[in-house]
């Protein structure tokens, strides 16, 4: 069934050992965060789950709103659609705002997401990012957003650059909360682990969502394909054509300690064995297809379609697959309908819970899986139900996943692969 997937995947393999410039020849930026929706004593987070669900949601839909413009949504994914915007109406009841004021503090300390360093400009000025893979665009704070959501924020001034550049027209991104995230576009020197892209466009932003005020990281840069982006070329992408890259290929880690990304290769240090590849369907997103899920030894859904997002907290599949998922873990309930998040019994962790693209099943450990108690003996699961418009059949692949591997992105062969950590 898979023998087309896996002769593409050895040709890849084959290519990549062939290679004869080693894998390791970039360099790393090591990450500072893990994400959690768990408190501090391992429950779930219920408020931070329905904010982040609605933040992957309105990401997602700007990302559409993109590919339209750029490609046209039929050159994407059969289904995919653009989903009315997830606002915060009808599930702000009373309960759901106290647990919010009560878990604001944690929220800062676990955020949901992983940063890392990047300096923009000459002189350059160091930014706090979120390196997101499901988005295309870099955006920071700008000198003149004067809002209280700025204040404790890094910011770009283009009169402190002397490579600074404005650039005609302005960026909008809408995430959560029912807030915009905009400003002019600029083009600036972007230094990323000393490999440095001119003229690289980006938006300094001069209206902040307040949900960023709290949060440590300034801004975003996305590693997706240029056909995703607001802003035209983005950084990696650029990097590689002005030749500051010489191998195409970036490599995330992320895990409890030691978190990076690698820039121009591979971490060898970080992973055993070679890497498992494979070929990219379309240049948008960094989406693979014919994956399989596994659990307890049974594939329960075949022929997906998977996109691998470190900026997504969890994974999200499709509302019918994720019940038939759920259905092999006795004792698993839906815990709340209008989020997608199912609970299982904490005693009984799924065994086997994996991913495969033909290959080697990817499992998650019972530990990722696990995003925190919803009550004495039930445990909510890292997988939720959830239609993002992105297309049927399309699953999300978010950091609950990509804790488990060591996952490598190549512009040159337009792949992604998987290898075990070390
Ligand atoms: C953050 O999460 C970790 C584990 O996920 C936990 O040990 C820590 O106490 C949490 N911190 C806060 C402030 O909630
Ligand atoms: C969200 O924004 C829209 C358009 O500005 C507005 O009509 C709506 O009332 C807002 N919703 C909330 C919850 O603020
Ligand atoms: C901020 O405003 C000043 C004055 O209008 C302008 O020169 C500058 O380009 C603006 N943007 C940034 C990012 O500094
Ligand atoms: C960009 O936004 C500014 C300030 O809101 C506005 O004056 C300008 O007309 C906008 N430019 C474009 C091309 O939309
Ligand atoms: C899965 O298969 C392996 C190898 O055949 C076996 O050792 C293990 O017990 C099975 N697990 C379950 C949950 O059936
Ligand atoms: C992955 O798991 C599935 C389900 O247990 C099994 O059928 C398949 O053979 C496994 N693949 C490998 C390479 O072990
Ligand atoms: C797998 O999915 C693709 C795209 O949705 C479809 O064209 C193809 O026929 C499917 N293959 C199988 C074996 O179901
Ligand atoms: C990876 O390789 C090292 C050295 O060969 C070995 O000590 C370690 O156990 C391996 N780790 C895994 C997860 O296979």
């Amino acid at each position: 069934m898979f023998v087309k997937s896996n002769v593409v995947v050895l040709a890849l393999i084959l290519s990549t050992c062939a290679s004869p410039v080693p894998e390791e020849a970039g360099t790393r930026i090591d990450f500072q965060k893990r994400n959690a929706l768990t408190t501090e004593d391992g429950w779930f987070d219920h408020a931070a789950a329905v904010r982040q669900v609605k933040y992957d949601k309105n990401k997602h839909r700007g990302n559409l709103i993109a590919v339209q413009r750029n490609i046209g949504l039929e050159a994407f994914n059969e289904g995919a659609t653009i989903l009315p915007y997830a606002g915060d109406t009808s599930s702000n009841d009373d309960s759901s705002h106290a647990k919010r004021q009560s878990v604001s503090l944690t929220d800062q300390e676990n955020d949901s997401y992983w940063s890392g360093a990047l300096s923009i400009g000459t002189p350059g000025k160091s930014f706090v990012i979120d390196f997101d893979t499901g988005s295309a665009d870099l955006w920071v704070p700008s000198a003149n957003c004067t809002s209280s959501t700025c204040s404790k924020k890094n910011k770009y001034s283009s009169a402190s650059s002397s490579t600074s550049m404005p650039r005609p027209g302005n960026f909008t991104i809408v995430y959560g909360d029912n807030s915009t995230v905009s400003g002019p576009i600029f083009a600036d020197t972007v230094t990323v682990a000393g490999i440095k892209a001119t003229k690289q466009s980006f938006s300094p932003v001069t209206t902040l969502s307040p949900s960023f005020g709290s949060e440590a990281r300034d801004g975003i840069l996305g590693l997706g394909y240029p056909a995703l982006s607001q802003l035209g070329t983005p950084y990696f992408f650029t990097a590689k054509a002005q030749g500051a890259i010489k191998i195409g290929v970036f490599g995330f880690k992320l895990a409890k300690t030691k978190s990076s990304l690698y820039i121009g290769g591979t971490d060898m240090s970080a992973y055993n064995g070679s890497i498992e590849y494979h070929p990219v369907s379309r240049q948008v997103y960094w989406q693979i297809g014919n994956a399989n899920l596994v659990i307890s030894n049974t594939t329960v859904a075949s022929n997906l379609s998977t996109i691998i997002d470190s900026g997504t907290t969890i994974i999200y599949g499709p509302p019918s697959q994720v019940k038939t998922f759920y259905r092999k873990i006795p004792g698993s309930k839906l815990y709340d309908s209008a989020n997608g998040f199912y609970s299982y019994p904490c005693s009984s962790v799924p065994s086997n819970v994996a991913f495969n693209w033909g290959g080697k099943n990817w499992s998650i450990s019972a530990t990722n899986f696990n995003i925190g108690k919803a009550s004495s003996t039930q445990c909510i699961g890292a997988i939720a139900a959830q239609d993002l418009g992105l297309g049927s059949n399309v699953w999300l692949l978010g950091d609950s996943f990509m804790k488990n591997v060591y996952t490598a992105f190549s512009v040159d062969q337009n792949a992604v692969g998987f290898a075990t950590l070390r």
